[in-house]
């Protein structure tokens, strides 16, 4: 008998040790997993399974954030043992009406479902719902004979989402703008736009509800809107060869699953459908008091407005928020190695939920590397001292953060600069 038990424990200690490992390495503020994810969508599925018309739709799912006081609390504790509880911030669409959902993943079940209707949070976009949208002036028949009209080919149109503002509509339907592009001989195609056919598209009942051929214009030409160095001739290289990043020890700084920590650094590195990355926890090691100290609880791009302010029929609505209604997070592009970031950069995946609610990955979509910029951070050199000459030169090292969110023809390249003398850089 206590020969069995002797096994039966041995054979439970490396379970129980991995088990253990897993459960730590989980920081209360690390994004939701794919499988986190899936299990999200299986829970909400249970409440409102799928219909005839109308499925619920996952507008935003992402980390429900432990409450500051819990989170503090829970840092400060010798043990760590008992992290604030995991839950999932959910805004679905079902039946015209938005849900906001909070899920208990340890528990599996919804804590809490509040309801909005009309004008009352209309969710953000989901990159599904624009694909969808921007696909039904092609089969559209009035679209197709403006085409027509203007003697272009249907083969060469390409259509994408705006949104359409809010003007103080008392009831307005949860809608999306459709425009339209051409892209024959050039990639610029928001040079050669459709101008005067719009439509509005309902995206509840997915499907066209307005149109407008109002006026025709002159279609731009493609000649001399090339953006692309390699497409030109004499072709332009970067000017990169011979140029050699090394950090032959390696890279400075030290990433222990979303913690990330740097010379006199240390913070958490989240990611966000809407946001991107989020920076928490930003604390810098304090000489005199030999201990690290918080100087940034929580930080990310809230917002980003681009109002055009142009009167016109097809240009006075837009007044985008390209965070908000777009998703810096589900526009995050895959960086490309040498040219995104730099050669010492190391590389992290991203995921975020789909419409349906399964996890979709970003791969490199976010990197982090060493900087050093050739400027000097601090110097002095000391001759007023008979017989001795003292310098010291610190030069200016950073680390960066760097995301880069493409929405329309607008490339955001968001970088989180951290400097050892204490200050956080947000570059835009
Ligand atoms: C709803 O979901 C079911 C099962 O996933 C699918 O077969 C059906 O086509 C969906 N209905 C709509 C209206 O999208
Ligand atoms: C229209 O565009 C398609 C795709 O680029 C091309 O294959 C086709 O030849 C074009 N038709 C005309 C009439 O130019």
């Amino acid at each position: 008998m206590a020969a069995s038990t002797m096994k039966l424990t041995l054979f439970l200690l490396p379970l129980f040790f991995t088990f253990s490992l897993i459960i730590s390495s989980h920081h209360p503020l690390d994004p939701l997993t794919p499988s986190e994810f899936k299990k999200v969508r299986t829970i909400v599925k249970k409440s409102y399974p799928s219909g005839f018309k109308h499925n619920l739709t996952f507008q935003y799912i992402g980390l429900d954030e432990p409450d500051k006081p819990d989170l503090q609390s829970w840092l400060s504790s010798k043990t760590k043992s008992n992290p604030p509880p995991r839950q999932a911030f959910v805004i679905a669409r079902l039946h015209k009406e938005t849900h906001e959902l909070v899920v208990d993943l340890s528990n599996r079940y919804i804590i809490s479902d509040k309801v909005y209707g009309g004008n009352d949070g209309y969710p953000m976009l989901t990159n599904d719902e624009q694909t969808a949208a921007s696909a039904l002036p092609f089969s559209y028949q009035p679209f197709i004979d403006s085409v027509k009209k203007r003697e272009l080919n249907l083969s060469e149109v390409v259509c994408t989402t705006f949104t359409v503002g809010w003007f103080g509509e008392k009831h307005s339907r949860r809608a999306i703008k459709i425009l339209c592009f051409y892209k024959e001989g050039t990639a610029n195609v928001y040079m050669r736009p459709l101008e005067g056919v719009s439509l509005l598209v309902d995206l509840d009942e997915m499907k066209i509800v307005e149109y407008y051929d109002r006026s025709r214009l002159p279609m731009p030409k493609a000649e001399g809107t090339e953006y692309r160095l390699s497409k030109q001739k004499p072709p332009f290289g970067p000017p990169l060869n011979g140029f050699v990043i090394e950090q032959p020890n390696g890279p400075g700084f030290k990433i222990d699953g979303h913690k990330i920590s740097w010379a006199n650094w240390d913070f958490h590195l989240g990611f966000d459908v809407r946001a991107g990355p989020i920076i928490s926890l930003a604390s810098i090691y304090d000489l005199e008091k030999a201990t690290y100290r918080q100087v940034l609880y929580r930080a990310f791009v809230s917002e980003l407005f681009v109002p055009y302010m142009d009167p016109t029929e097809e240009w006075y609505y837009k007044t985008f928020f390209d965070a908000g209604e777009f998703g810096f997070g589900q526009l995050a592009m895959p960086l490309e190695p040498l040219t995104d970031c730099p050669a010492n950069a190391e590389f992290l995946d991203a995921y975020y939920a789909g419409e349906d609610g399964t996890p979709v990955k970003i791969s490199n979509a976010l990197c982090i590397f060493e900087q050093q910029s050739g400027s000097v951070m601090w110097r002095h050199t000391e001759s007023a001292i008979p017989g001795e000459l003292i310098t010291e030169v610190r030069p200016e090292l950073s680390l960066i953060v760097r995301m880069v969110a493409t929405v329309g023809n607008y490339d955001y390249i968001l970088d989180w600069e951290f400097k050892p003398s204490g200050s956080i850089k947000i570059g835009v």
